[in-house]
């Protein structure tokens, strides 16, 4: 999937209506599945977005990926007015990124921030984030069942 495709502002791919939930993932997860496959696994997002999309047929998913912090602030501008959940890994930026933490209070819809790995059992650098204390929750250390949890979660708030 390129971004052009997968821009925020066009149409969601999948879904016949109801609710409306936008996947932004941060740098580097454009390789998971080859990616440091002991700590992030060997599926890559687009196979699991397939699977993701397929499992709630009632939600609109559109979704973006990007190595650029102020890409990934305008993709939270872009659907933060619009869409009723946002769920993100901003990968490296969670840990270094005050203006993606800003970008999150100054959007409407609610963010649940996903790690995939366990973030607390690794280098303590990791153990900061700019974006837990703007969102609603954070999943860390579930794998990509934590991007699953977090759908659960807007369905059934
Ligand atoms: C990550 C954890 C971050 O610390 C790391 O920089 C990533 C991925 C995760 O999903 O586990 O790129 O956000």
């Amino acid at each position: 999937m390129n971004n052009e495709s997968n821009d925020p502002g066009s149409p969601p791919k999948a879904g016949t209506g109801g609710m409306k939930i936008a996947i932004i993932n941060g740098p580097n997860l454009n390789l998971l599945g080859t990616r440091e496959t002991d700590i992030y696994g060997n599926m890559p997002f687009e196979s699991f977005l397939d699977e993701l999309t397929q499992k709630f047929p009632a939600v609109e998913f559109s979704y973006y990926q990007s190595n650029i912090e102020g890409e990934l602030i305008n993709a939270l501008h872009l659907v933060g007015f619009e869409y009723d959940g946002i769920i993100l890994n901003p990968a490296g930026y969670t840990h270094t990124s005050i203006a993606i933490g800003d970008a999150i209070a100054a959007i409407k819809t609610p963010v649940i921030e996903v790690h995939i790995s366990n973030v607390h059992a690794r280098e303590d650098f990791r153990k900061l984030s700019h974006v837990s204390g703007k969102s609603v929750g954070s999943i860390f250390g579930l794998g990509l069942k934590g991007y699953e949890l977090a759908v659960e979660w807007f369905l059934n708030r």
